[in-house]
């Protein structure tokens, strides 16, 4: 059975612009994996630890000098891990805060990048560990970034991922949100390019 990880990461929810353009991408791919499952991992309700001391030593550190809290913190990298992992097809939602991601999908981020598990360094430089697959990030903005030079986030969402093996990557921009009529077109423009997708 075919699955879809939709990763949700708006402070509005299911108002957000992102999480309503995956709702269109969502339907498209039921309709054509009716028997799909599609998972989804809010990283707003996820609460995700902010990388700090104890996160790092959890992700870094010995085992065996571990605390019970840090145990927990690796349990939950290896489960976002896996989710990952098993997906066939992702979906993210990549809203545009004060120029980068939100802070929850940096932190989701932190825990993903774990040496040995999710990337590795040879003498030709760092390999991702994970096996290639499709994933889409739907990015939307209040103003326009895409060919103005100043974009730091989808360039930055894209190393990431590709520095885990993720690099089959699409992006879908809805950018001018906060701009008037632009919006509007710049919204169609997105569903009809989700609609050309599957
Ligand atoms: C706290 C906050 C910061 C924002 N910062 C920017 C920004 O730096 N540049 C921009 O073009 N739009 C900015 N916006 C507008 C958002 O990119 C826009 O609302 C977009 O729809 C967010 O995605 P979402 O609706 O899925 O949450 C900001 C919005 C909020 C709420």
């Amino acid at each position: 059975m075919a699955t879809l990880l939709h990763i949700k990461a708006s402070i509005f929810g299911d108002d957000g612009q992102s999480s309503q353009l995956a709702t269109t991408f969502i339907e498209q791919w039921k309709a054509a994996n009716p028997q799909g499952e599609v998972i989804v991992r809010d990283l707003i309700e996820e609460n995700i630890p902010h990388m700090d001391g104890v996160v790092v030593g959890a992700l870094r550190g010995p085992a065996e000098e571990h605390t019970a809290e840090q145990r927990a913190i690796l349990q939950r990298s290896d489960e976002l891990i896996e989710e990952l992992k098993a997906a066939d097809e992702i979906v993210i939602g990549v809203p545009f805060y004060n120029f980068n991601v939100p802070t929850q999908m940096k932190s989701y981020f932190d825990l993903l990048a774990r040496a040995g598990v999710t990337f590795t360094y040879t003498e030709t430089g760092p390999v991702g560990l994970l096996d290639n697959k499709p994933v889409y990030l739907i990015a939307t903005r209040g103003g326009m970034y895409r060919d103005a030079g100043i974009d730091f986030q989808i360039p930055f969402v894209k190393q990431f991922l590709g520095f885990i093996g993720l690099n089959n990557i699409e992006v879908i921009y809805a950018e001018g949100l906060a701009m008037g009529d632009l919006a509007e077109q710049s919204l169609q423009q997105a569903s009809q390019q989700i609609s050309a997708i599957h």
